[in-house]
């Protein structure tokens, strides 16, 4: 198996990347490796940009059919990809996830009602529920010995008092893949209290050998009609700039009423490259995700091995899914500006804010290590002279 094609570097400096153009101005320093917001340095499938390339020689590009059959190809990958039977009619398209959580949001709770989240976790999370004048209920994860968990204990409580739950399976940022128990659990928490979950599940087709992938809604939980799933082919096939997702909701009346307020904004159209290459990624790119899985599982191995053996003041657990490594920095002994600071002036590198993903996230950064391994090591070496700097100040 060859992996040329992942460890190619394209250059995407000046192609409209805000990954890459934005880096200097955002982190403060020239020449910025950046490693931060969640897309790849790779290349989609073939068989997408064939898709997209025969698309554009078609040369017409007027308003779409909603192309209620590209949703047959969502739930052919779903079914066998993660053993999940769904409908097609059970799909609303959506113009990404982040809308789509504030879409549901807004329409599934009334202002001032409560809404759980369990941070450290993506920062929209806490912003859509605050941008809609709801309330954020924190349930913090646990981190003990370096390894994640939720606080079921804590969960039971705070539910009693919530309208919506938001769930991010796999997690982002500290790459935990739910287990079947944990979910069990939380689904017998929110059934008892009668609260509807939002389940963000971009990072779910992300997940290395030896986890799996659960999707929420396919449990058996007695309370399937009471969760919406958000999910993309855009983490997995690296088409996040095509913003093109889907909300997937089996009751109708739930289904009907979020179908409503997408309407009454307006967005209820898909954009043509965006189904497009939704459904070349889904109905073609299983092979493809192997090798790149296979890659990035390499991607996750370097990293930890390099930061143990050469960086002991971070610590990193290996993810057990996403393309997102969780740098414990606390050892480092720095406040949050001056960690920030140090990351992208002194080692430039451009890593996500731990602090972004809440309160629980001081002392860490979030590291993205989707791009080839050349672009990795040089910015792990990076990482390592600006700390042995730092030791000798
Ligand atoms: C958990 C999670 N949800 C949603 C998104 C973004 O989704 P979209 O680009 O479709 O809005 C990301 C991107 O990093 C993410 O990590």
């Amino acid at each position: 198996m060859s992996y040329d094609k992942f460890d190619a570097v394209i250059t995407r400096k000046l192609s409209g990347s805000t990954k890459w153009d934005d880096a200097d101005t955002l982190f403060g320093a020239e020449d910025v490796l950046p490693l931060w917001v969640a897309d790849m340095d790779f290349s989609s499938p073939p068989a997408v940009n064939e898709a997209l390339a025969e698309r554009v020689r078609h040369g017409v590009f007027g308003y779409p059919s909603p192309r209620a059959y590209a949703w047959y190809a969502v739930s052919d990958w779903l079914q066998s990809r993660h053993n999940w039977q769904t409908k097609p009619e059970w799909m609303v398209s959506t113009p990404g996830v982040v809308a789509a959580i504030t879409l549901a949001v807004q329409t599934f709770s009334e202002p001032n009602d409560k809404i759980i989240i369990q941070p450290p976790v993506y920062p929209p999370f806490f912003s859509s529920v605050a941008n809609s004048n709801r309330i954020v209920l924190e349930n913090p994860l646990l981190y003990e010995d370096g390894e994640y968990r939720m606080d079921f204990t804590d969960l039971a409580a705070k539910a009693a008092e919530a309208k919506l739950l938001i769930l991010c399976n796999p997690h982002n940022p500290v790459g935990r893949v739910w287990t079947r128990a944990e979910l069990a659990k939380l689904a017998e928490i929110c059934r008892e209290n009668n609260v509807l979950i939002l389940s963000d599940e971009i990072h779910g087709d992300l997940v290395y050998a030896g986890h799996k992938y659960i999707p929420l809604g396919s449990l058996d939980s007695g309370i399937a009609d009471r969760i919406i799933t958000l999910t993309a082919p855009s983490k997995t096939f690296n088409t996040a700039g095509l913003y093109t997702s889907i909300a997937i909701i089996p009751d109708k009346k739930l289904r009907s009423q979020f179908a409503k307020t997408v309407q009454q904004l307006s967005i209820n159209k898909c954009n043509v490259f965006g189904i497009t290459a939704l459904e070349a990624a889904y109905r073609h790119g299983g092979p493809w995700l192997d090798e790149l899985l296979t890659y990035l599982k390499g991607n996750a191995e370097y990293l930890t091995e390099y930061i143990t053996a050469n960086i002991p003041a971070i610590k990193v657990a290996k993810p057990q899914g996403t393309y997102l490594a969780w740098l414990d920095c606390r050892a480092l002994n720095l406040s949050q500006p001056e960690l920030v600071k140090f990351f992208g002036q002194k080692a430039r590198v451009g890593l996500n804010d731990g602090a972004t993903f809440g309160k629980q996230g001081i002392g860490f950064m979030r590291l993205n290590f989707g791009c080839p391994r050349s672009i990795l090591a040089e910015a792990l070496e990076r990482i390592s002279q600006a700390v042995k700097q730092l030791g000798q100040a």
